[in-house]
Formats: C-alpha cells, structure tokens, sequence
C-alpha cells in the first residue's frame, strides 16, 4: 500500500485519501475491534477465547460474513438471505426473550445445526473448542457484548400429552394471535400479509411454510418449535407472542403447528381422524374467548 502510493504525485495521493475519509469513518475498522479481542464464551464446560478462532474465521466464515463482521463478505452479492451482520448484534435463533442477546449455548447450537434455507452450513465438522471459540469471535464484532448480559432463557414447561382437545385449542390459538396473517390459514406461507413481508434491513423475506417438510431453521424439536414464537427471530417480522400466549396454550399451538407439517406424527395422524379444517379468518372467535 505504502510503495503505491509513494509512486503517486502528492496531489493525487491527498485527493484520494480525501475521497476516501468518509467511507472509512463511517466504518468500524480493525482498531475499533482490536480492544474487544479478549472476548470470550462459556459453553457447559468449555471457554471459548475469540483470538484462538481468528484462523477458522478466516478459513470458514470471513467469504460471506467478512473481515469487519458486517457481512459484507466476497459473496455477498449472491446470497439471499443476505450473510448476517455481526456488528448489529441481532439473532435469530435465541433461548432469550425478543429484544435480548442470546446466550453462548444459543449461538454454538446454531453453528451446529446451521440456518435452513439459506447458504449459512452446518459447522458440526468443527469440534466443541472451535465453535465456542468461533462464538467469542462473533461476539467481539458487536459492542453489545460489552454493555449488555444475554437475557434469562425463558421456561419452558414439561410437554404435555398430546391430545384431540389441544390440538383443536392449538388451532384455536393459530386463528386469536393470527399467525395465518402471514402464515397463512393452511400454513402454506400465503397469508395476506406475507407478499409484502420485510427484514429489519428492508429486504423481502418469506414466512415459514409448514406444508413443505422444511426444517425451522432454529430447530425442529417441539422445544424449538415452542422457542421460536415465544422469543420471536429478531431482525425479521416473526415476532415474539410471549405476551399473547400462555405456556399451556403454546404446546397447544405446538401440536398444531406438527399436525400442519406433511411429516407423520400423531398429531397429523389426530387432525386426520378428526377431519380437522384450517381456521376461517371470518368466523366468530371460539366461545369463552
Ligand atoms: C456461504 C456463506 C456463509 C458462510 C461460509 C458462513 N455463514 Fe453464517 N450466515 C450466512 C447467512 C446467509 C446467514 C443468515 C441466514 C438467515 O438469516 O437465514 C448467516 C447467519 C449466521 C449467524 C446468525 C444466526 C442467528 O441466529 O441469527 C451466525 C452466528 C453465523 N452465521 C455464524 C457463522 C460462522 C461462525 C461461520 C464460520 C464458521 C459462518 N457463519 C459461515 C452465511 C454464511
Ligand atoms: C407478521 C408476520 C408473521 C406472523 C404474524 C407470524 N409469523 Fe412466523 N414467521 C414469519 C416470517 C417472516 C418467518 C421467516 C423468518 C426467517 O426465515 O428468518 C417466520 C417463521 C416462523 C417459523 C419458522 C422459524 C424458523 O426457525 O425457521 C415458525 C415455527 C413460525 N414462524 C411460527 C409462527 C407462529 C406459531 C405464529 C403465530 C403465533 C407466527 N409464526 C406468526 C412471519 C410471521
């Protein structure tokens, strides 16, 4: 860098830096970063130190989410969903109320598991000590880490016997809360809001179609399926239904979600039996409510 510009005339080199100052104050640098280098993760037994994964990041992740974090990494023009910007410090996938960080554990599992439908791999190749190491290294992009703790993981009670009732409660709450709106009333991703359905960063994106036997991309145990709405994907406009749905209404929610999916279940074989129809957007509410 410094032999090229030593061959240019003064003036170009000043015009240059000149046109150049207001991209770079306007961007985080490596100097901005360095101080945040000690970071680490606590998984089970396991510390992870963001210097030890300054190598994997390089090798596995700096191609889509970049040097700085901000996911500005070389492919960045052909993904869709775009590589997550780290530096905004904003998950989807969280054990945590909406609003809140998640906890190391979060993070590692989704290294782990990888995000579904989008080009973000599964990482379980990389052994225990990587990824928490990986996961500190994520952290330090973001100055939240610095002033804020991961929120309390929300409880998340013992799963209940599946039953014809809850199933039709389940039902019942898909159509009060109006996940349809976006969802769609047979889940197929058609509500009549999901055409115009946008990101925090305004790009389009979809709802989640529970007829194709796709996985949720932040799991797909009944555990994960009861996380999801109840804690929401930040960034995007799945929200959070913790204030709108009570825990023994949510595992109600739970097993019609399941019985919506093509995979067998029993609650797909129940819904079967009962001959059970997607909600009516313009039907009274169920009595009692
Ligand atoms: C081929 C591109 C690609 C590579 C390589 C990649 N990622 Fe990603 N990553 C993505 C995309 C795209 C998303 C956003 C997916 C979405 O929002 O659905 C993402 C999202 C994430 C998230 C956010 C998860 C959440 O809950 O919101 C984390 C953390 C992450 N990546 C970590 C990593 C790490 C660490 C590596 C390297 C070991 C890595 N990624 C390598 C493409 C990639
Ligand atoms: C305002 C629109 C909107 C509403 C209302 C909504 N969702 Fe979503 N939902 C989305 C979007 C968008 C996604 C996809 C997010 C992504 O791909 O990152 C999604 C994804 C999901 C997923 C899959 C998550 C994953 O990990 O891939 C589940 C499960 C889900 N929603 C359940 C529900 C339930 C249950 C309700 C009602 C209690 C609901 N949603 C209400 C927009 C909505």
């Amino acid at each position: 860098m410094r032999r090229t510009l030593r061959k240019w005339s003064p003036f170009i080199a000043a015009a240059a830096v000149f046109a150049l100052a207001p991209a770079l104050s306007a961007q985080l640098t490596q100097y901005d970063l360095e101080p945040r280098s000690g970071m680490e993760s606590h998984i089970g037994n396991i510390t992870g130190h963001a210097k030890d994964a300054k190598a994997d990041y390089r090798r596995f992740c700096v191609g889509c989410h970049g040097e700085l974090g901000d996911g500005n990494g070389e492919n960045f023009p052909w993904l869709d969903p775009k590589p997550r910007d780290f530096q905004l410090g904003i998950f989807k996938c969280r054990s945590t109320p909406t609003g809140t960080l998640p906890t190391d554990e979060d993070l590692s599992n989704t290294l782990a598991r990888g995000l579904d439908r989008s080009n973000m791999p599964q990482w379980s190749n990389l052994t225990k000590q990587q990824r928490a190491d990986l996961v500190a290294w994520v952290k330090h992009f973001s100055p939240r880490w610095v002033s804020e703790k991961p929120g309390t993981p929300i409880q998340i009670p013992a799963e209940p016997e599946v039953t014809p009732e809850r199933i039709k409660a389940g039902r019942d709450v898909f159509a009060k809360v109006q996940c349809w709106k976006c969802h769609g009333v047979e889940g197929k991703a058609d509500g009549p809001s999901a055409a115009t359905l946008t990101d925090d960063q305004g790009r389009p994106i979809l709802a989640f179609n529970f007829t194709e036997g796709a996985r949720p991309k932040c799991g797909s145990t009944d555990q994960d399926l009861y996380k999801i709405f109840m804690t929401g994907l930040d960034g995007t406009p799945m929200p959070s239904f913790a204030d709108n749905i009570k825990p023994d209404e949510a595992w109600d929610l739970v097993f019609y979600l399941k019985a919506l999916e093509p995979q067998k279940s029993k609650e797909k074989a129940i819904a079967k039996q009962l001959g059970l129809k997607p909600v009516d957007p313009n039907a009274p509410p169920p009595s009692g409510q």
